[in-house]
C-alpha cells in the first residue's frame, strides 16, 4: 500500500477552528500588506500601561542595523500573565505540576495563587538586593518555583538567564560570568527519572570560577542535606517575612526580558537576548494560533525550562493567554514507556507538545504501553526541536492520536522567540516531516551558497527577509557578534543556519543545520564546544567533532581525536574522554563514539576538511569526493579503515 502523503484538516477542525484556511490566507496577506497596522492591532492582545503607537522599526543592513518593536509601549510581562486574569479567571488553574514520582500528589495553582507566589518571590528578590536590569541566573529543576522565579524577575524588571539543570558546574560558571550575574536561584537537588541532580553542589563547584556571584537563593525541593555557605539563603526562610504584594514594574517594550545561552558554530555559547513587548506578543500570538488554544484546555509542553521551548510554551505563551499549563518534573519514559500517556489521562491533557527524539524512544517500546492508556482527552499533538522522520510522525498520528488529532510540527529557534513555520490545525493540510507554511509576518527565502535567491520548488539555505516581533535583539554584551553571526552570510537577510526544501505546494521541509552545529536529541550543540572540551584533556593534541546519524537522538556526536606524540588510544582512554566531556559541559555533550586518529584530513593551509569527516561518520565512504588537495591524502585511508561505530 502506498504511504499516505497528505493528511487533510479533519472535518471537525475545519468547522470549529478559530482560524480556518481562508482566515489564515487573509491574515498572512494582511500582515504582509501592512505590517504596522497588523501588529499594532495584534498588540491589543496584551495589556499595556501605555499602548504603543509604532510597530516594527528595523534594518538588517550594516549601515543602519537595528531591530525594535513597539518602542514607545510600556507594559509588564508578569502583569500580563497574572494580574489581568484575576478578575475573570482568578480561580482557574494556571499551573498543574506533575511530580517525577508517579505515586506523588500533583500540585495545582490557580491564577490567584500563582499571583501571590510570584509577588512573594519578587519581594524575596528585592530583599536580596535585586533591582531592575540586574541579571539573575536560574538553575532549577522543573518545579513550580521555576515558574515563580521567572515571573518574579519579569515583575521587578530583572533579566533572567536560565541554565539547564543538566549543565556542568563549568558551563554554569561561564554563563553566570558572561552576564555578570550576582544572584543564582537554585534548589538543594533536582529529580528526574528517579535520579538526583546535585544542583546546589554544582553551584558551589561553579562559584570559584564565577567571581560576580554574591548570593545563592536555595529552594528546598527534595530535602537533601546540603551545606550552606555565607552567600547562601534558604528561599523559605526569606519568604516567610516578605509581603505578598508587589506592584509590577512598568517596562519599556524594548527593555530586556531574558537571556538564554545557545550554541553556535563558533566560540562560546551566545547569550540570546529577548525583550519585553515583542517577545510576549509573539509567545501569545503563536500559542493561540498554532495550538488553537481555548480556555479550559489543558496544555502540556514537555520541554524543560532550560530551553527556549520551555520559556515560550510552558510559561509565557500559555500564561499570557490565561491557559492551564502543565509542568512535568520527570522524563517521558520513566518509570516506563506509558508514563507520558498516563500523565495525559491523569490531567485530561488536550494538547501535548514534545520532541521527535522522545517519540522515537517511545516508539521503540512498541504500541502496548500507549494502548494501555485512554488518551481520550487528547485532541492536538505537536513537535519541535528537530526534523521529524515520517515514520515517527505516522506513529504519533496513528497510535498516539488514533488518527483524530492533527500534528503541528513547529520550526523555530532560540533566536526566533517562538514558532515561525508551522501548520495551523484547522487551516493546514499536513505532510509528515514538513513544518508546512510560514505564520503571518514570517517571510522565508531560500538562497544558494552565493546568496542567489531561489524560486519555486527547490532546496537551499533558509533565510528570513523581514523582522517579526519575537526576534532576538542582540547577543548579550556583544552586539557586533549578533550582526556578524546572523546578517553577514547573506547581507540584508537573517540567516537561520538551516537547510531547507520548498515543495511545489510551497511547503517547507527543514533538512537540518548547514553549519557546525549538531542537533542531539533536539538540543543544539556546537561542535567547537565539544572540541574545546576534548583538547583540554592532557593527552589530547587535537579533536574534530561532527554529527552522525542516530536512530533515537536524530544526531549523535562523533569525535575524531589525535593524541599527543607517544600516546596510544585504548578502550579505557575512550571511556575516560567521554566522561571528561560530561564533566566539562554536561551529559548531553558526551560523544557517542570516539575514533583515535593519527592525523586529521587537512588542506595544505592547515584547515580541517570537515566534509570528509562527516562522510566517514555517516558511513558514506563512496562519496568522499576529491581528496587530492589534502596535505596528506593517506590519512583518509586510515580514518576509513578504523571507522568507529555505535557500540
Ligand atoms: C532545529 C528549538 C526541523 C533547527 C525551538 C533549528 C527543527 C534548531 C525544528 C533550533 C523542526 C527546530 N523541524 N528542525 N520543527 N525545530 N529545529 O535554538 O535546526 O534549540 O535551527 O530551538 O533546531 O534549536 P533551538
Amino acid at each position: 500500500m502506498a504511504e499516505q502523503l497528505l493528511y487533510p484538516v479533519p472535518e471537525e477542525w475545519a468547522a470549529e477552528a478559530k482560524v480556518g484556511s481562508a482566515a489564515y490566507d487573509a491574515m498572512y496577506a494582511a500582515a504582509a500588506a501592512d505590517p504596522d497596522a497588523f501588529w499594532l492591532e495584534q498588540a491589543k492582545r496584551l495589556e499595556w500601561v501605555k499602548a504603543p503607537t509604532v510597530a516594527g522599526e528595523w534594518s538588517f543592513d550594516e549601515a543602519d542595523f537595528g531591530i525594535s518593536w513597539f518602542k514607545d509601549g510600556v507594559l509588564n510581562v508578569a502583569a500580563n500573565c497574572l494580574d489581568r486574569h484575576l478578575a475573570t479567571r482568578g480561580d482557574q488553574i494556571a499551573i498543574i505540576w506533575e511530580p517525577d514520582e508517579p505515586g506523588e500528589e500533583p500540585r495545582r495553582y490557580t491564577y490567584a495563587q500563582l499571583h501571590e507566589e510570584v509577588c512573594r518571590f519578587a519581594n524575596v528578590l528585592k530583599a536580596q538586593g535585586v533591582r531592575k536590569g540586574d541579571r539573575v541566573t536560574v538553575y532549577l529543576p522543573m518545579i513550580p518555583e521555576a515558574a515563580f522565579a521567572l515571573l518574579a524577575c519579569a515583575r521587578i524588571g530583572a533579566i533572567h538567564s536560565v541554565v539547564f539543570g543538566g549543565f556542568s558546574p563549568d558551563a554554569l560558571a561561564g554563563r553566570i560570568q558572561d552576564c555578570d550575574s550576582r544572584v543564582v536561584i537554585t534548589a538543594d537537588c533536582g529529580r528526574r527519572g528517579g535520579k538526583r541532580i546535585p544542583l546546589k553542589a554544582n553551584v558551589d563547584a561553579a562559584a570559584p570560577r564565577a567571581p560576580s556571584l554574591e548570593k545563592v537563593i536555595v529552594i528546598k525541593a527534595t530535602g537533601d542535606d546540603v551545606p550552606m555557605h555565607d552567600r547562601d539563603v534558604w528561599y523559605h526562610e526569606v519568604a516567610a517575612s516578605v509581603s505578598t504584594e508587589c506592584a509590577p514594574e512598568p517596562m519599556n517594550a524594548e527593555d530586556p526580558l531574558f537571556i538564554l545561552y545557545t550554541s553556535g558554530s563558533t566560540g562560546k555559547p551566545k547569550g540570546v537576548l529577548h525583550t519585553t513587548g515583542g517577545y510576549l506578543l509573539w509567545a501569545s500570538f503563536t500559542h493561540e494560533l498554532v495550538f488553537d488554544y481555548r480556555p479550559g484546555n489543558v496544555f502540556w509542553c514537555a520541554a524543560d525550562i532550560g530551553w527556549v521551548t520551555g520559556h515560550t510554551y510552558v510559561i509565557y505563551g500559555p500564561l499570557a493567554n490565561g491557559a492551564t499549563t502543565l509542568m512535568y518534573e520527570g522524563l517521558p519514559n520513566w518509570p516506563d514507556a506509558s508514563r507520558i500517556w498516563q500523565v495525559v489521562d491523569r490531567h485530561q491533557v488536550h494538547t501535548v507538545f514534545t520532541a521527535p527524539t522522545a517519540l522515537r524512544a517511545l516508539m521503540k517500546e512498541g504500541d502496548a504501553p500507549v494502548k494501555a492508556t485512554s488518551r481520550k482527552s487528547l485532541k492536538l499533538l505537536g513537535t519541535v526541536g528537530e526534523p521529524i522522520n515520517p515514520e515517527a510522525w505516522r506513529w504519533y498520528h496513528e497510535v498516539v492520536g488514533e488518527g483524530r488529532s492533527p500534528i503541528v510540527d513547529t520550526w523555530w529557534q532560540t533566536e526566533t522567540g517562538g514558532a515561525l513555520i508551522a501548520p495551523l490545525p484547522g487551516a493546514t493540510d499536513l505532510k509528515p516531516g514538513s513544518a508546512t507554511k510560514p505564520l503571518p509576518g514570517v517571510h522565508p527565502q531560500l538562497v544558494d551558497e552565493t546568496g542567489q535567491v531561489l524560486h519555486g520548488a527547490t532546496s537551499g539555505n533558509l533565510c528570513l527577509t523581514a523582522s517579526w516581533p519575537g526576534q532576538m535583539r542582540t547577543v548579550w554584551g556583544d552586539h557586533a557578534r549578533f550582526f556578524q553571526t546572523y546578517f553577514t552570510t547573506y547581507p540584508g537577510k537573517y540567516f537561520t543556519g538551516d537547510g531547507c526544501r520548498r515543495d511545489e505546494d510551497g511547503y517547507y521541509w527543514i533538512t537540518g543545520r548547514v553549519d557546525d552545529v549538531i542537533n542531539v536529541s533536539g538540543h543544539r550543540m556546537g561542535t567547537a564546544e565539544v572540541e574545546s572540551a576534548l583538547v583540554l584533556h592532557p593527552r589530547v593534541a587535537e579533536a574534530a567533532v561532527v554529527g552522525m546519524p542516530h536512530d533515537v537522538k536524530g544526531q549523535g556526536i562523533y569525535a575524531y581525536v589525535t593524541l599527543n606524540a607517544g600516546e596510544t588510544g585504548s578502550d579505557g582512554l575512550n571511556a575516560e574522554l567521554k566522561q571528561w566531556v560530561r564533566k566539562e559541559i554536561g551529559p548531553i555533550a558526551s560523544p557517542d563514539v570516539i575514533q583515535f586518529a593519527p592525523g586529521l584530513p587537512k588542506t595544505r593551509s592547515g584547515k580541517i576538511m570537515r566534509r570528509i569527516l562527516r562522510k566517514i561518520a555517516e558511513n558514506d565512504i563512496g562519496s568522499l569526493g576529491d581528496t587530492s588537495t589534502l596535505a596528506d591524502p593517506s590519512v583518509v585511508d586510515d580514518l576509513v579503515a578504523n571507522r568507529a561505530t555505535l557500540g
